[in-house]
């Protein structure tokens, strides 16, 4: 028997790296060898100190059965802590929730907060879990274009008025997924006070927290007010390289944080305790670590700007995350095609800008998870089909 999808499961469709990552597949078992600056997959293992502090908590019997939700209090107790020191944020337990990855919350926070009625906010280009928590939700969505001219910051005061009277949450990410770019705390200043004016939720991702170059980037938190009208959503994949452990956590306002928990306790459960105590460890205790990694990922940020610039290829410099956002030649029109064609022929896979959103169309993203010679060797690939493009085409056909 052949079951078919619900609307709104076929309207999600499948990510663009999933498909991305099954033509990879098929290439590397015909013996081919890809250069992948697509995936956004840290390539370093998870810090060692925190490996063994979970080998020692998963011999510990409390952490065999369902865990809290909303986080057990060693963890809560580290994410007070790092958010003091590092962000001079002071928060209680009930401004603190855990799940098992950020991207179950994003989804979710639609669902959570907004009616079939009601209108999502959310930048353009942007990181898919965003739309589809919305498409999921059954909301409408309002898109805001981020453009290099206005420093990838949407521009809040450009939102009609019966869009506004029908928002509910505003979805923000900085350091910026695709285009690294960073916020200012007088944005996020201006975020509150939209957010208190207009009544609506804004929803900080602040995924590549740790990962800024020039200057530390300011938490949404630090803005006066922003308790009142918002969360940040934090998580251990990056800053830690723990994407394979799931574990994040909210902090913010308390209706919102208990709404979030009430529905994560409801539908994914709890987050296994080994995992959130090697977690907390993590906040409390890697801070070594942590700068190491962000040198590395600054060296081969410089490098690929580098690289990008000897070929002729425009490229924003990146205040933080890892992926650098390029621009494409203005003759290739078609930056989706141009990606296949370019993994097809050249053996690199990147991510094409239009894959984040329509004001993606003639970008192209390029990942940082992976060795700076790697990364050199794809980009040098990948200009030359790009500034050759025509005549490669050409030859292709
Ligand atoms: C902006 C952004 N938010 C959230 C996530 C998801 O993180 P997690 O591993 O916690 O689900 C990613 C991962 O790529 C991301 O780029």
């Amino acid at each position: 028997m052949q079951f078919q999808p619900s609307e709104r499961i076929a309207e999600v469709g499948q990510k663009y790296l999933a498909i991305q990552q099954e033509q990879i597949k098929q290439l590397k078992r015909k013996g081919v060898s890809i250069i992948n600056l697509g995936r956004g997959n840290p390539d370093q293992p998870t810090f060692k100190p925190i490996v063994d502090q979970a080998k020692t908590e998963l011999n510990n019997p409390i952490n065999h059965g369902y865990p809290p939700y909303g986080g057990n209090q060693t963890l809560k107790t580290s994410i007070k802590s790092f958010y003091k020191q590092e962000y001079r944020v002071d928060l209680a337990d009930d401004e603190i929730t855990v799940f098992s990855g950020s991207t179950a919350a994003l989804t979710a926070l639609p669902m959570v907060l907004a009616n079939p009625e009601d209108i999502v906010l959310t930048p353009t280009p942007a990181f898919f879990a965003y739309h589809i928590g919305i498409t999921m939700s059954g909301a409408g969505e309002w898109q805001l274009p981020l453009l290099k001219e206005n420093n990838f910051l949407p521009d809040l005061d450009a939102i009609p008025e019966h869009i506004l009277k029908k928002s509910k949450l505003l979805f923000l990410n900085y350091p910026h997924n695709p285009t690294g770019a960073g916020a200012t705390t007088a944005f996020f200043n201006k975020a509150v006070q939209f957010g208190k004016k207009h009544h609506i939720a804004i929803i900080h991702d602040f995924a590549y927290a740790d990962i800024s170059f020039e200057q530390k980037v300011p938490s949404f938190l630090q803005s006066p007010g922003a308790k009142d009208t918002g969360i940040e959503i934090y998580t251990f994949s990056k800053t830690f390289n723990m994407a394979g452990w799931r574990c994040a956590f909210a902090v913010g306002n308390p209706s919102i944080i208990k709404l979030l928990k009430q529905y994560i306790q409801n539908s994914v459960g709890g987050t296994f305790g080994t995992v959130q105590n090697a977690g907390g460890f993590a906040l409390l205790h890697q801070k070594e670590q942590r700068q190491k990694l962000r040198s590395r990922y600054l060296t081969r940020r410089n490098a690929a700007l580098n690289a990008l610039k000897q070929c002729g290829m425009h490229a924003s410099k990146s205040s933080g995350t890892f992926f650098i956002w390029a621009k494409l030649p203005d003759n290739i029109y078609d930056d989706k095609a141009f990606a296949k064609e370019l993994l097809n022929y050249r053996h690199v896979a990147i991510v094409p800008g239009s894959a984040f959103g329509e004001t993606g169309k003639g970008y192209i993203r390029i990942s940082l998870v992976s060795p700076t010679q790697t990364i050199i060797a794809g980009i040098h690939l990948l200009a030359n089909f790009a500034n050759n493009y025509q005549e490669s085409r050409d030859l292709i056909d």
